[in-house]
C-alpha cells in the first residue's frame, strides 16, 4: 500500500477548512460513525441493529399486502386501522403512530386531497377514491416507516396521474441513493421530475433518519439542489417519502391537529421507503414494487 504524507500545513483531510497542524494531527482517527453523530446527530446503524430493522420491514409489508387486498368500496378507514392494530400486536410488535405525540390511532390512513397523518374513523372509501396508508411498527425495539397510496375500486384519470406521479417521484429518488451523493441530491431529483408533470411538493413533511426512533436525523426534504446538503455514507437509514399534488403545493390542518389537506383541494399521493445506504448503493428495508403504480 502507498502513504500519502499530509503535510501539517495541508487542508485537514477531515473536511473542516483548517489546517492539519490546527485540526486533527495528533488527535486520535476519529471514525464516520462518530462525525457523522457530532455533525449530524445521524446514528449510523451497525449490521445488527440493520437486521433488526429488516426484521421490522418484512412484518410493515406482510402487513401492508394484507391491507391492499381488503381495500374496497364501502370499506370504513377504521377498518384498516383494525387490521393494522391487530396483525402488529400478534406479531409481537407495536404500532408507532398510536399515541406519538397525541396521535389517536395506529396507522395513518389519507384519502383523496388529504396530504398526509388522516386519522382512521367512520368515513367510508367510495369508488375512485385514492388513499394512502402509513404503517410503522416497533418489532424488537425497532422502527420501520412505509407507506403506499391504493386505488379504491375503479381509478380516475387523475388519480391515476398523480398516483404514477408520486411512485415514480420515489423511485427516481432511491436511484440516486449512493455514497457520495447528497440529501440534496435526493431532493433535487423528486422535485425536478414532479414539477416537471405540472405537479407540485409538499414542503412542510420530510423524510427522516428511522430505525432505533421513529423520527432521527437527519431531515430528508423532497427539494433541493445537485451536491447540497449531507453526504451519504454506508449505515445512514432514512425514509424518502415525497408528498405529491395535482395543484398547489400549500396546505392547511384540519381543526383536529393531525389532518393536513391540500389547500386548494386537489389530490395528494405519497410513497414511502425506509432505505439504507450500502457500499454499491442502497438497500430498500421495507421492498415493495413502485412499478405497478406507474403509468
Ligand atoms: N409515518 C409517518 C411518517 O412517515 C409519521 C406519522 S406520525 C403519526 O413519518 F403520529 F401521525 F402517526
Ligand atoms: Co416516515
Ligand atoms: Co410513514
Amino acid at each position: 500500500m502507498k502513504t500519502v504524507k499530509i503535510g501539517r500545513n495541508s487542508p485537514c483531510p477531515c473536511g473542516s477548512g483548517k489546517k492539519y497542524k490546527q485540526c486533527c494531527l495528533g488527535k486520535k482517527s476519529v471514525s464516520i460513525a462518530e462525525q457523522y453523530q457530532q455533525r449530524y446527530g445521524i446514528t449510523l446503524k451497525t449490521p445488527e441493529q440493520v437486521a433488526g430493522i429488516i426484521e421490522a420491514g418484512k412484518l410493515l409489508t406482510e402487513i401492508m399486502d394484507g391491507v391492499e387486498a381488503m381495500i374496497v368500496p364501502g370499506l370504513a378507514t377504521e377498518e384498516i386501522n383494525r387490521f393494522v392494530h391487530e396483525k402488529t400486536i400478534a406479531a409481537g410488535a407495536v404500532p408507532a403512530p398510536l399515541n406519538y405525540h397525541g396521535f389517536p390511532k395506529s396507522v395513518c390512513t389519507s384519502v383523496n386531497e388529504v396530504i398526509c397523518h388522516g386519522i382512521p374513523g367512520n368515513d367510508v372509501l367510495q369508488d375512485g377514491d385514492i388513499v394512502n396508508v402509513d404503517i410503522t411498527p416497533i418489532l424488537g425495539g425497532y422502527y420501520a416507516d412505509a407507506n403506499k397510496t391504493f386505488f379504491v375500486g375503479t381509478p380516475t384519470e387523475r388519480g391515476r396521474k398523480i398516483v404514477s406521479v408520486a411512485a415514480r417521484s420515489l423511485e427516481l429518488a432511491m436511484t440516486v441513493v449512493r455514497p457520495g451523493a447528497t440529501l440534496g441530491d435526493i431532493g433535487h431529483a423528486i422535485q425536478s421530475y414532479a414539477e416537471g408533470q405540472g405537479c407540485s411538493v409538499v414542503r412542510e413533511f420530510v423524510g427522516h433518519g428511522v430505525g432505533l426512533d421513529f423520527h432521527e436525523a437527519p431531515q430528508v426534504p423532497h427539494v433541493g439542489r445537485p451536491g447540497q446538503g449531507i453526504p451519504l455514507v454506508p449505515g445512514m437509514v432514512f425514509t424518502i417519502e415525497p408528498m405529491i399534488n395535482l395543484g398547489g403545493r400549500e396546505l392547511k390542518l384540519l381543526d383536529d391537529g393531525w389532518t393536513a389537506v391540500t389547500r386548494d383541494g386537489s389530490l395528494s399521493a405519497q410513497f414511502e421507503q425506509t432505505l439504507l445506504v450500502t457500499e454499491k448503493g442502497y438497500q430498500s428495508l421495507t421492498p415493495f414494487d413502485l412499478g405497478q403504480f406507474i403509468f
